[in-house]
């Protein structure tokens, strides 16, 4: 453990990556022996860029447009975080197949078997500046972290690689380098706020379903940023992790960075990314 990371957040080193003790956990006691299945689904992300909202699609999607299931069913059941603790494995582990879940493992520490199954996985991301403001936000509203500093102090842990599952570029790259892989669909937050409807038709397909034009709709009424932020099952009430359920859907938008990021924090931020990232064609869209 490096107690210099631990201060608010408590972190694990694994590989390069800052994660949560539970992540570390899940790594000790299920990462050996965990059995993928072939069919299985996983949305895989970083933290805050859109996880959820991806989720509600894919179960969509895969359930055959099962509003009621959708509605009347928490995500987390539906849905499972594999390494969290408020998941119980042994749940995961008596699924029905095909399973559809959710981790925020980067690449490098996902378990062996999910690699060699090459199961489908779709990964999502974000720009970098809305990352930081939403993951501040929630960072204030998480019980576990409580975070009592301004955005400011936020930014520079951020930018320092010390909040859980950084380094957020690494994050990205890791699974940027194998968006080619045919088990593997790379989104970006941006893109589905400018076309969703494009989109919902690249990841049906991704998932072997079509779409018709009535599902389309529903899907995208029902996935809409106000109509989910109301959904109780999406709410993530759950979690007890979350104090305020209600702020998790908090703007929902591309560009709010603009209300908290400095001049400085723009350079910072993007020498960072253009080091990091150079050469690698991986960019990311600021505004709409
Ligand atoms: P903001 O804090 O910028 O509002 P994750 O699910 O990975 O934790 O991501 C949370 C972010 O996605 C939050 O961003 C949240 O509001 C946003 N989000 C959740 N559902 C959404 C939806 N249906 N449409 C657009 N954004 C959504």
């Amino acid at each position: 453990k490096d107690e210099k990371l631990a201060e608010s957040f408590d972190v694990y080193l694994c590989n390069e990556f800052s994660l949560p003790s539970f992540a570390i956990k899940f790594i000790q006691e299920e990462y050996e022996t965990y059995e993928a299945r072939n069919d299985d689904i996983y949305v895989v992300s970083y933290p805050k860029t859109g996880t959820t909202w991806l989720q509600e699609i894919v179960y969509l999607i895969h359930s055959n447009v099962d509003i009621k299931s959708a509605l009347t069913l928490g995500l987390n059941k539906r849905f499972p975080y594999i390494e969290h603790s408020m998941t119980n494995f042994s749940e995961v582990k008596n699924m029905g197949s095909p399973r559809l879940l959710k981790t925020h493992l980067p690449y490098s520490c996902l378990p062996e078997d999910i690699l060699q199954k090459q199961c489908k996985m779709i990964y999502i991301t974000r720009n970098p500046r809305d990352v930081a403001v939403s993951y501040y936000h929630f960072a204030c509203m998480l019980k576990e972290t409580q975070y009592k500093g301004n955005f400011e102090q936020f930014f520079q842990r951020f930018y320092f690689d010390r909040t859980t599952y950084s380094p957020f570029l690494l994050h990205n790259l890791e699974f940027w380098n194998h968006r080619n892989d045919k088990n593997v669909l790379f989104l970006f937050y941006e893109d589905l706020k400018r076309d969703i409807t494009s989109n919902l038709k690249k990841i049906a397909a991704f998932l072997d379903h079509k779409l018709s034009p009535e599902d389309l709709i529903s899907i995208k009424e029902h996935t809409d940023f106000k109509s989910m932020a109301k959904t109780e099952s999406t709410a993530l009430s759950e979690d007890s992790s979350i104090g305020n359920k209600g702020s998790f859907y908090r703007k929902g938008q591309v560009g709010d960075w603009k209300n908290y990021f400095t001049q400085d924090m723009i350079q910072m931020l993007d020498d960072k990314v253009n080091e990091v990232l150079k050469d690698s064609g991986l960019q990311y869209t600021y505004e709409l």
